[in-house]
């Protein structure tokens, strides 16, 4: 510990607070405009419109990476929809598939948006996915009820539990009538239309959104309408503001991550009692938050990728293919697990390279045919610490 806690305390009561509203700066505000996003905004208003007619609007499928403003803009304009809409039958349900994280509780919490009565309340757990199904089409048909479901993040369902449900979901309306669901499915993977059945993808993607990345001047003026709201005058300067957009600009146009960078490096400024943020802070919070990110990525490889990682992080000064498979072999024994054949090894340091954990460059080695070079870009004792936070690679401490 750096810092004794009266050291810190005494600091947090003499210095002025910089934040005046920390909520502005964090990952579910909605703002209350979304600039550079009307085109979007719009479109996809104009596909749920019909819904003011009381008619069935298309599915709908919004795409784009990270960052790029797809929950926020689905987000407001359901929230204005249901401002304008005068049905009483209206009911619109959200709900991120990945951190509902399994199949029946996206269906669960769907439910629960809809409101089924207390007879027909889907259980914590227990029910076959069947079942629940029934239960909300059942309410559906019976209240003729308009919903507009978003399902977020919905290339996590497809990936994790296939898209059977959905399958199930496109085909439901014919039966519900007059009531309906209109399914926007928001997906940051772009690749993700590749692995749906086409009976799927053609229901759900009757219209399409894409969302493309920020430019660094629309960062910019992104971060400058939440810093008025999120700090003091004076806090954010246009320079620090700067720096944040063309840091979170350099992969790609990440607004969550240039909000994420800038609210980080106003918490580091609070910390050390200054009263601006400066190079230095933004500076500690982009590599905080590229630490995080590395050792949240470490956290969730399988286990075959975290025993070739560590086999890898024995040597010191890299490495080849044929040494560091021994070393890979003995860890499997070691730890009671098969070893992969030297081919699937392969395949997964390609993995690992373009995660940006390891470098495995071909080198030549003359008539003996070619090896590959392989090299830890990040450092082995952090990376050490976390794979060995794996029950299953405990043992090799
Ligand atoms: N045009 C915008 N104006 C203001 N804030 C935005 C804009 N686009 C995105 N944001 C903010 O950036 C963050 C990430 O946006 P989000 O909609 O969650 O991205 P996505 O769903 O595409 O990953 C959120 O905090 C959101 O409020
Ligand atoms: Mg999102």
């Amino acid at each position: 510990m750096s810092k004794g806690v009266d050291e810190i305390f005494r600091r947090a009561k003499e210095g002025q607070p910089l934040f005046v509203e920390r909520n502005a700066l964090s990952p579910e505000y909605v703002p209350d405009r979304l600039p550079f996003r009307d085109e979007q905004a719009g479109a996809v208003a104009e596909v749920l419109a019909p819904v003011l007619h009381d008619s069935k609007p298309s599915n709908l499928l919004l795409y784009g990476k990270t960052g790029t403003g797809k929950t926020a803009v689905a987000r407001y304009v359901i929230s204005r929809l249901r401002k304008e809409a005068e049905i009483k039958q209206l009911a619109t349900a959200y709900v991120n598939t990945r951190l509902a994280n399994t199949e029946y509780r996206t269906l669960a919490l769907f439910a629960d948006a809809l409101g089924l009565p207390q007879e027909k309340r889907i259980p914590f757990t227990g029910l076959a996915i069947g079942e629940v199904m029934d239960r909300i089409f059942e309410h559906i048909r019976l209240t003729e009820a308009r919903v507009v479901l978003v399902l977020d993040e919905i290339d996590y369902l497809v990936k994790t539990f296939g898209d059977e449900t959905l399958y199930k979901f496109t085909r439901s309306n014919e039966r519900l009538s007059p009531g309906f669901v209109a399914l926007v499915g928001i997906s940051n993977d772009l690749k993700f239309k590749e692995g749906l059945d086409p009976r799927v993808l053609s229901s759900l993607s009757e219209e399409e959104i894409v969302f493309p990345p920020y430019t660094v001047d629309e960062l910019r003026e992104i971060l400058t309408a939440r810093a008025k709201t999120a700090f003091r005058p004076g806090v954010a300067s246009p320079a620090a503001i700067n720096l944040c957009a063309a840091i979170a600009g350099s992969e790609h146009g990440d607004a969550r991550r240039a909000i994420d960078l800038l609210r980080i490096a106003g918490e580091v400024a609070e910390r050390e009692g200054l009263r601006e943020i400066d190079d230095t802070c933004i500076r500690r919070a982009s590599d905080k938050m590229e630490h995080d990110r590395v050792e949240e990525a470490l956290r969730s490889l399988p286990i075959q990728n975290k025993a070739i990682l560590l086999a890898v992080s024995k040597f010191k000064s890299g490495t080849n293919t044929g040494e560091l498979y021994l070393a890979y072999a003995n860890i499997c024994r070691r730890i009671g697990i098969e070893a992969l054949t030297q081919r699937r090894v392969s395949g997964i340091l390609a993995e690992l390279d373009l995660l940006g954990l390891i470098e495995a460059s071909v080198v030549s080695k003359g008539r003996r045919g070619r090896t590959k070079k392989i090299q830890l870009l990040i450092g082995s004792e952090a990376l050490q610490k976390t794979l060995l936070e794996d029950a299953a690679l405990a043992s090799l401490e």
